[in-house]
């Protein structure tokens, strides 16, 4: 791996440097990643597609009335089902119809500048193995269920989908401080997003749908929730590595989308 050069650093570069599960560096990307029809979807062993399973219905019971319904929309669209681990190539052509973006496959974390480009766009990067059952309940670094289960049916939202395409260009030419905020912002929406509207308060963030403990623990009493304001989600703190205290929550999609492109404009990383 090359010797990454000295800059800000933020909570995963931390981590990393702490000596936590190399899964977790992100790795280079030197060429564009195979993208929808590009993309061979491997033969998943009968092991695989248990752990799959067992995670989607699992997972799909824990979420009735606590995920948001934009979310429900999108993983109606995917017809994702606990019968096997859906194949990336039909994800993104599905992908394509609702928003314009594809799926670009990738063999892990990959690096932020790599990521940024993908997702500028209209590219999600996403993994296609899944976690080992011993790893059932917690993986350190993302898999397929994370990355398909968690991201994908909210880029069928087209609010959402433009902000994520914002979102990659803003950190693109993003200097210094600018990406921890950068950073701070994706953790507290696209992870750790809950949105409250006349259905009540709901989750979004992929980091807490795909995750057995977040999910009641996001919604209970424990965590503190603060009204979505750019400029308090830059300046909060984040740890990866435990039940997250505070918590952020939009009203709506429009507003996460306004609200991003206005911050990120006064920034002068959007034009
Ligand atoms: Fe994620």
């Amino acid at each position: 791996m090359e010797k990454e050069e000295k800059k800000v650093t933020g909570a995963y570069e931390k981590a990393a440097e702490e000596g936590i599960d190399p899964r977790c560096i992100p790795q280079t990307l030197n060429s564009l990643p195979p993208v929808g029809d590009e993309i061979v979807t491997p033969h998943y062993s009968k092991e695989e597609n248990d752990v799959w399973g067992y995670l989607y219905n699992r997972q799909t019971g824990l979420l009735e009335g606590r995920v948001c319904d934009e979310y429900i929309k999108g993983v109606e669209l995917m017809g994702f089902s606990g019968k096997e681990i859906p194949s990336l190539k039909k994800l993104s052509s599905v992908l394509y119809e609702a928003t314009g973006w594809r799926v670009g496959r990738v063999p892990g974390l990959i690096q932020a500048q790599n990521f940024f480009n993908l997702l500028r766009d209209r590219i999600f990067p996403s993994t296609d193995y899944v976690r080992e059952r011993h790893e059932i309940d917690y993986t350190p670094a993302p898999d397929c269920f994370h990355d398909i289960f968690g991201h994908m049916p909210l880029l069928t939202n087209p609010n959402f989908a433009n902000f994520y395409q914002k979102f990659g260009e803003a950190a693109l030419v993003a200097k210094g401080e600018q990406q921890i905020f950068l950073e701070r912002f994706h953790w507290f929406t696209v992870e750790f997003g809950l949105i409250t509207n006349s259905a009540g308060r709901r989750i979004y963030g992929a980091g807490i749908v795909s995750s057995f403990k977040e999910v009641d623990h996001a919604l209970g009493s424990e965590v503190q929730v603060i009204d979505f304001d750019p400029y308090k989600i830059t300046s909060q703190e984040y740890e990866v590595w435990h039940l997250q205290p505070i918590l952020f929550s939009i009203d709506s999609f429009e507003q996460l989308e306004e609200g991003f492109n206005y911050w990120a404009k006064k920034e002068g990383i959007l034009n």
